[in-house]
């Protein structure tokens, strides 16, 4: 029997859709059937067809507004958020090379560009009595590692709190709210990163690969997830299927997480 995620003519923003986890996440959506804008800094030359980009940082507020501004004109409402705008760009070094500036960046674009999108597009949601909102936390925020990304587990940490807490409130009113945590995913990024590594190791890219994985205790599961491995666990949480699903987290990592 096919399995119908029912997201046909529903209307999503997806941040941070132009790479990695949110460009799958657009496809995803997108060929479900589902009505897309996406935002990043700068709009790519190659897009999909169909779907509406908005150049915007959402690490500002006054992005935020511009993002929710168009979201309002482009789809005349919203069912679905899906806040995958995240990373890190810190110094190597430990604790002592993140100054004020480095944390202020990381919870900017990790927690606030959350906090505002919901802030804007939330009450549309609350009125029409429905929809869902998603968080792209980390393992990071339970797996924290110091060398250069402690401002961003701890602003994945808040992140995940702030979902909690704002699953509590929205819920009754017939919006969930659900994290969705990823282990190591194999995104262009994250595969330049293994070809640097592989070269300065004198290894080829498999030897790249198993470098990072050494470095996050090893992955039972062998290899890094996909981007789409990802965008189907979103695609399948923000659909009617999942209708009971919210307040809590989904971690897809290959089952690095060594704990119960
Ligand atoms: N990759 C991993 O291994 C991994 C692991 C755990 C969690 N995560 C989380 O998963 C999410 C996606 O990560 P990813 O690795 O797939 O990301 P990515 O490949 O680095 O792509 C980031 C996307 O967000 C956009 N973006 C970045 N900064 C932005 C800003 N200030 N305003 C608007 N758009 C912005 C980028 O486009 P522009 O550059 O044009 O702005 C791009 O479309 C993040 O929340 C990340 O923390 C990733």
């Amino acid at each position: 029997m096919h399995f119908d995620l029912q997201l046909n003519g529903r209307r999503a923003l997806v941040t941070g859709g132009t790479k990695g986890v949110g460009a799958a996440v657009v496809k995803a959506l997108h060929d479900a059937g589902v009505r897309v804008v996406t935002t990043a800094r700068e709009v790519p030359q190659k897009r999909i067809p169909d779907v509406h980009y908005i150049a915007a940082d959402v690490a500002t507020a006054k992005g935020c507004t511009t993002v929710a501004e168009e979201v309002f004109q482009h789809l005349g409402g919203v069912d679905m958020v899906i806040n995958v705008v995240g990373g890190s760009t810190a110094p190597g070094g430990g604790f002592a090379k993140l100054d004020d500036d480095v944390w202020q960046r990381e919870l900017d674009l990790n927690l606030m560009s959350a906090v505002r999108i919901d802030r804007a597009l939330l009450p549309s949601m609350i009125e029409q009595g429905s929809g869902v909102t998603v968080h792209v936390t980390s393992i990071q925020r339970e797996l924290p590692l110091p060398e250069s990304t402690t401002a961003y587990a701890a602003a994945k940490a808040a992140l995940s709190t702030y979902s909690k807490s704002l699953s509590k409130e929205v819920t009754p009113k017939g919006v969930r709210v659900v994290r969705v945590s990823p282990g190591w995913v194999e995104t262009e990024a994250a595969v330049a990163l293994a070809e640097r590594l592989a070269e300065s190791a004198g290894t080829d890219y498999q030897g790249g690969k198993q470098i990072v994985m050494n470095a996050l205790g090893g992955i039972p599961l062998g290899r890094p997830t996909k981007p789409a491995e990802v965008a189907d666990l979103i695609a399948f949480l923000v659909s009617p299927r999942a209708g009971a699903i919210t307040g809590t987290e989904f971690v897809i990592d290959g089952g690095t997480i060594p704990t119960v």
